[in-house]
């Protein structure tokens, strides 16, 4: 059985460091399998072992995944030059050295954001290799147009003169300011230059999926869940754009249009 050394374990899913952990096991906060160790140099079963450190049990997967419902104004990003961090975010239990945001959100933009300290795994999201789309609502300030699909369909020209890879749109039923959008790519506040592109304007954007990974319902602003390693793999098995605009419309439409 693959062994390991119980500080070694702790540190690596956690935000304590390794003198830390001595002292704490020194004072019996420490349980493995339901029975108290005092020695953190002691070698644990690396598949099996049910840690806890006061009381709260440590995430046996060696790398974190959480999933924020991102709020108004905060930035994405570790470092707090623009404004407040999303890592503040983080309740204490799940913090750990290493996370960081994997992709971006713009400070005023809402929803999923996926903080891991797995560097691959966000390397193989945010790859456009790996095809992963995004899909977002937005909450329009001139009413939708049916143009706009087949316009973004066919990859609109951006101001700055880039051109957008094919995505697709649509309009909310009986809300003509509400919209869908799936994108491939992340370009710099791209929702919001493509409907300038079109003499729209985004108002207020919320991220609800990215590939898989759907923004639950009861998941509120400013709320964090932490997901399974198998959860997140589902990033990689996207949802189908129409059966999803069906799937969400309700909950998700009534959040934009009732939340300043
Ligand atoms: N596009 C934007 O314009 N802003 C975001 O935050 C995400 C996508």
């Amino acid at each position: 059985m693959p062994v390991i050394r119980l500080d070694k374990y702790i540190s690596e899913r956690s935000d304590y460091s390794r003198s830390q952990i001595k002292s704490l096991a020194a004072s019996g906060k420490i349980v493995v399998n339901g029975a108290i160790v005092k020695k953190s140099d002691t070698k644990i079963d690396l598949e099996s072992a049910a840690v806890e450190v006061c009381g709260i049990p440590v995430s046996a997967s060696k790398f974190r995944y959480i999933l924020l419902n991102k709020p108004d104004g905060y930035v994405s990003s570790t470092e707090e030059h623009d404004g407040i961090s999303v890592m503040q975010l983080i309740p204490p239990e799940l913090r750990k050295k290493g996370l960081f945001p994997a992709g971006r959100l713009d400070k005023d933009s809402l929803g999923a954001l996926l903080i891991t300290d797995d560097g691959e795994l966000a390397h193989r999201m945010l790859s456009p290799k790996s095809h992963v789309p995004k899909i977002y609502l937005v909450k329009l300030d001139r009413s939708f147009e049916s143009k706009y699909i087949d316009i973004f369909a066919d990859g609109i020209k951006l101001s700055s003169g880039e051109i957008c890879l094919p995505a697709r749109v649509k309009a909310v039923e009986n809300c003509d300011k509400l919209a869908f959008i799936e994108l491939f790519e992340g370009k710099y506040h791209q929702v919001k230059r493509m409907f300038a592109a079109v003499e729209n304007h985004v108002e207020k954007l919320m991220r609800l999926s990215v590939g898989g990974l759907i923004l639950p319902e009861n998941l509120g602003l400013g709320q964090c869940m932490e997901l399974l390693h198998k959860d997140v793999e589902n990033l990689f098995s996207p949802p189908d754009f129409d059966r999803f605009c069906a799937d969400y419309v309700g909950y998700f439409s009534a959040f934009m249009l009732n939340n300043q």
